[in-house]
């Protein structure tokens, strides 16, 4: 393990509020990007919530659908993120800006923040600044959050193969 992210395995915990629909969805996702790649197992990947409301549950059912449709199945139990975290991973990846702030708060160092990363800078696809909720919205929403997983884990993935593409700094 390398938390301080200075070359060794990476670690990478996906976060947002409920840890029911988008991180437990990016985590499944990611999970087939580095099996694909076959690195399997050289990347730590996990997800957690700002929120305690939904520990302990499987991710939501229309999430789990939508990514089963797509070959993805979501087995992560809802945990809430822990300042212990920053110790075992070297990435903290957020899906929108409250969370990156709630993060932010959390962070035990100044160095600490600079490994909080928002998910849609590593989108190429998709001009967007944060991943939207679904929770109240519709399965078209639930899929619309695959895409721009799908296309943020390919550039994830691309940092890992190639650490020229990593950016110094708040991404
Ligand atoms: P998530 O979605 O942060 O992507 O897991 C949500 C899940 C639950 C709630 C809000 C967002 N909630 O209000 O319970």
């Amino acid at each position: 393990m390398d938390p301080q992210g200075k070359g060794a395995a990476p670690s990478l915990l996906f976060v947002c509020l409920g840890n029911i629909c988008r991180s437990p969805a990016a985590e499944g996702v990611m999970r087939s990007v580095v099996d694909n790649a076959g690195i399997t197992d050289y990347v730590q990947i996990d997800s957690a919530g700002t929120g305690d409301w939904h520990i302990g549950h499987l991710a939501d059912p229309r999430m789990r659908k939508a990514a089963s449709a797509r070959g993805y199945d979501l087995v992560h139990k809802a945990r809430q993120i822990q300042v212990q975290d920053f110790e075992r991973f070297s990435l903290i990846i957020t899906m929108d800006q409250s969370n990156y702030k709630n993060v932010s708060k959390l962070a035990p160092s100044e160095s600490a923040v600079l490994r909080i990363k928002s998910f849609t800078s590593y989108c190429t696809r998709h001009k967007i600044s944060e991943v939207p909720d679904p929770y109240y919205g519709s399965a078209k929403d639930f899929d619309h959050v695959l895409d721009i997983l799908e296309d943020g884990c390919q550039g994830i993935l691309q940092d890992i193969l190639n650490p020229l593409n990593k950016q110094i700094g708040p991404k």
